[in-house]
């Protein structure tokens, strides 16, 4: 049995450029879908997948991250005093039941070095990373979906969505081979290679790397051995590259939509679809778009 995987590593140390101005002073894994900042989306996926001890990589003026996952005694007390037993409720449901930790990255100079920045805190032992900018709906976490074929394979598994070519250039794309798996052979990939951010023409398949990975501590010694690559960043993409030169990695299709709540257009596309979704929102505000006669 390949060792169980007990922690989660949210880096969270970007400036968040594409939502200037809101961005200015707030972080943008505090923006809201709703009611609910993005990073508690993918603390509650990783929580719901069996993990409870969250690592996030943080940087200069993300203290708003530290406070939402801290105890607010004088806002507790206060809804405990007024009798609101369902916003107490909510407002501890995370802290109550996970374990957070917080390390510094002090220069972002990329995905791969913030996971890097993580090593002391996550040890000899297995790890998911979650990129809070994909929200990710889907009735198995995909994390959990991850961790079976972790389980199963006791190899590093990314999770990976088809995409139009247009937009391929945005993301690590994979060049992987099917492997059958509980019956299927279109969910389950072995990488043969990986390229961040290619040009539309090189791309080697329309498989995308989702922000979300299972990964095995030697990843680090992979990353720590990477020159900068794509905008001059140390690149995780480049260090899985590497680490597929000593062992398997393997790409699944998840099962699930994912929101991709970094842009602008993807954040007002996940807010409606959550908005109608909700119990105590979802039928007024279906009237309200119908009214708009677009
Ligand atoms: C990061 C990763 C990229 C991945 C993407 C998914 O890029 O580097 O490989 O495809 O997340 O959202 P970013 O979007 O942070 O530029």
């Amino acid at each position: 049995m390949p060792a169980k995987v007990r922690k989660a590593v949210f880096p969270a140390a970007g400036l968040g450029t594409r939502f200037l101005p809101a961005t200015k002073a707030q972080p943008k894994e505090m923006l809201s879908l709703v009611d609910k900042p993005l990073i508690q989306y993918g603390v509650e996926e990783a929580m719901h997948s069996g993990i409870q001890n969250i690592i996030i990589v943080t940087g200069r003026g993300k203290s708003a991250i530290e406070d939402h996952f801290d105890v607010s005694f004088e806002l507790e007390n206060m809804l405990e005093t007024r009798g609101k037993t369902d916003l107490l409720a909510a407002v501890r449901a995370v802290s109550d039941m996970i374990n957070v930790c917080y390390v510094r990255q002090k220069e972002a100079l990329g995905l791969g070095h913030a996971v890097l920045r993580a090593r002391e805190l996550v040890g000899a032992e297995p790890f998911a990373v979650v990129l809070s900018d994909d929200v990710i709906d889907s009735e198995t976490p995909c994390v959990r979906q991850l961790l079976d074929i972790y389980q199963f394979f006791a190899a590093p598994v990314l999770a990976v969505m088809e995409v139009p070519r247009e937009n391929i250039s945005a993301y690590g794309v994979v060049d992987a081979e099917p492997v059958y798996h509980n019956g299927s052979s279109d969910r389950l990939f072995r990488i043969r290679d990986m390229v961040e951010k290619p040009k539309a023409s090189e791309a080697p398949s329309n498989l995308a790397i989702i922000g979300r990975y299972v990964l095995t501590p030697e990843v680090f010694e992979s990353i720590g051995a990477v020159e900068p690559g794509s905008g001059g960043e140390i690149q995780l993409t480049d260090g899985l590259k590497h680490l597929l030169r000593s062992r398997p990695v393997y790409a699944y299709r998840f099962e699930g939509t994912r929101h991709d709540a970094g842009d602008k257009l993807g954040f007002l596309k996940a807010t409606v679809e959550f908005a109608l979704a909700r119990h105590d929102l979802g039928s007024d505000f279906r009237e309200y778009l119908k009214s708009l006669k677009l």
